[in-house]
């Protein structure tokens, strides 16, 4: 959803905007490009992804030891050079890089027009520039002149700006995107997201929305729109840079479904934090659980515990969704937002909606971020800096997270237990890896997957079927395998694979009588179960089996690795970018 950074260093700073912006480039890769601070301002941009635009253009051949840089995932304008960003003045004296939506750009680029602004793009954001140049030239300085232009724009932003009026001087704010400035050794930065400066730095300070950063040689000072000096923190990020690298591994995808073992090994250490919190969660009678994508199936595996072991019912809510229901919240509630970057828009939105008249937990892999800041309660997961687009890690790490809160609120110690022998089940699955490439071989030219589960394994089945749509490019649809023949059993015929999730336990004989259904019409079944059920090995035409005894309850953490495995090797057989998947971005930082 947009990636920005900038820097002021010791150094040529193009070289470094370009290493930092392609740790950003997660959050898109519709074009890049760079602006540096040297006497004039120079801009190298273009379309396309950060690799083939520096072969077309070398973005690093711009001069100055400061500038601005920007990865974009095109929300208004086509991806093309003139609209990639950083974006200028008419003069070409101010340049601005933006991750956000500026909703009242049209009424703004009017006014700005009648008053002889001439734009070049069709963004949103080159809007700012103008409105910064404008105010400028009323004999404002860039940091006066940047906080009225934010003052007159609607929606949200995350800016960097320059100046080459002001030379030694970066200006960032925030509001609704998310922001960070790194403080290094004689060197600051600003960016998107950690991941983008652990390489210069680990000392992070978190802009709250509203915030204002000026970056010059000597430090950093954060002020609020006012203009009056604020004191936040600095953090100490725990991340290494080798974290957010790829480690001998193709993708990132790849490496991080390999790290899951031990990540969820890390997120069990957590279990002491939940259990100092969980004392103020016995009073609610209701949970609301809030997320999107894969951490809205997390959710539905949280509302299958929270129902079967402590008995308190529990809704499932889109975040985008969330503001149509509201009504329902009252002080009995507790609403757990799920969101691995704390940073989605729908997510933050929901969370500022359930604030006002619930108790809110929001469940977090990124420290900091603004779900951290906003939620009443946090825990955190420890999955590291998931970088590939598609959310792997930090899935089996929100589950896990859930389990340990239910498991803390109910005092079972035997979910607790069977949860630390999950990481050897996982391991399990990933030395099954040779198999699971021969089963992606055989069905990657199909058109459209089914997937089914019931109870538990339906979650399951919903990601699994998310995985093969966003990095295959497949159709793969996610069903209660039981509600099948309520409509989708006319589409099932001998060109529909069934991917059928069926662990031991009490949905087991239920869906292998859904398995035969889809075999009578003619549908190739690859079933995610136990290597000992030798029934469902006859039924089946291909598994993906876990020896271990795995319970049905705690199967939805290991069975999604081969799902994962599948599409990530589906995806690679059809030559796609399993961590680039065209249209997506990680973080969604618009509603
Ligand atoms: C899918 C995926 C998305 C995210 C969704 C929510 O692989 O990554 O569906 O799960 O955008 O993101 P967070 O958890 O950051 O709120």
């Amino acid at each position: 959803m947009c990636g920005i950074v900038a820097c002021i260093i010791n150094d040529e700073a193009a070289p470094v905007l370009l290493e930092c912006v392609r740790r950003l480039e997660y959050r898109g890769y519709d074009s890049v490009g760079l602006a540096t601070l040297s006497g004039d301002i120079y801009i190298k941009k273009g379309e396309g992804k950060i690799d083939d635009v520096q072969k077309r253009l070398d973005l690093t051949d711009i001069p100055g030891n400061m500038g601005i840089a920007h990865v974009r995932w095109a929300t208004h304008g086509l991806p093309t050079g003139i609209n990639a960003h950083p974006q200028t003045d008419c003069k070409k004296r101010i340049a601005v890089v933006h991750n956000g939506i500026i909703e009242n750009y049209k009424e703004l680029k009017a006014n700005l027009e009648d008053e002889g602004h001439i734009f070049a793009s069709e963004t949103d954001t080159e809007v700012l520039s103008h409105l910064i140049e404008k105010y400028m030239e009323m004999g404002n300085g860039l940091e006066v002149a940047t906080r009225l232009a934010t003052k007159d724009i609607k929606g949200s932003y995350a800016i960097a700006v320059i100046s080459a009026d002001e030379p030694n001087k970066i200006i960032g704010v925030r509001k609704e995107s998310p922001l960070i400035v790194g403080v290094g050794e004689k060197e600051s930065f600003i960016a998107s997201d950690v991941p983008a400066i652990l390489e210069h730095t680990k000392n992070v300070i978190y802009l709250n929305d509203n915030e204002m950063v000026i970056l010059r040689p000597d430090g950093v000072v954060i002020k609020d729109m006012d203009g009056n000096i604020l004191d936040n923190k600095v953090n100490i990020i725990d991340w290494s840079s080798d974290m957010a690298e790829k480690g001998g591994f193709k993708h990132f995808m790849l490496k991080e479904i390999h790290e899951q073992p031990d990540v969820v090994k890390n997120t069990l250490m957590e279990f002491s934090e939940i259990e100092k919190v969980v004392g103020k969660f016995s009073k609610f009678k209701r949970i609301c659980f809030v997320a999107c994508g894969t951490s809205f199936h997390a959710s539905l595996v949280g509302k299958y515990l929270f129902e079967t072991l402590l008995g308190i019912p529990t809704d499932v809510l889109l975040s985008s969704e969330f503001l149509f229901s509201e009504g329902a919240l009252d002080k009995d509630t507790l609403v757990i937002l799920i969101t691995q970057s704390g940073e989605t828009a729908d997510t933050l939105k929901a969370l500022k909606i359930a604030n006002k008249k619930s108790e809110t937990l929001a469940i977090v892999n990124v420290l900091g971020s603004t779900a951290t800041r906003e939620a009443d309660h946090v825990i955190y997961t420890r999955a590291g800096p998931e970088i590939g687009v598609a959310a792997t890690k930090t899935y089996v790490c929100q589950l896990v997270s859930i389990y340990m809160l239910v498991s803390a609120m109910s005092g079972n110690d035997k979910l607790l237990a069977e949860l630390q022998k999950v990481p050897d089940h996982m391991k399990q699955a990933l030395e099954n890896e040779d198999h699971i490439i021969e089963i992606a071989k055989k069905y990657k030219d199909a058109n459209d997957f089914f997937f089914i589960g019931r109870g538990f394994s339906y979650p399951t089945a919903l990601e699994g079927a998310l995985k093969l749509k966003e990095i295959t490019y497949i159709h793969g649809e996610g069903y209660a395998a039981g509600e099948l023949k309520h409509g989708p059993l006319a589409l099932i015929d001998d060109n529909v694979p069934v991917l059928a999730v069926v662990p031991p336990g009490e949905s087991h004989d239920k869906t292998l009588s859904n398995i035969e259904e889809v075999k009578a019409r003619g549908a190739k079944v690859i079933a995610v179960g136990s290597s000992k059920d030798e029934v469902l090995k006859s039924e089946s035409h291909d598994i993906m089996g876990f020896d271990g005894d795995i319970s049905e309850m705690l199967s939805p953490i290991p069975y999604v690795v081969p799902l994962q495995l599948l599409s990530y090797y589906i995806s690679v057989e059809r030559g796609i970018d399993p961590d680039k998947p065209k249209n997506l971005a990680k973080c969604v930082t618009v509603e």
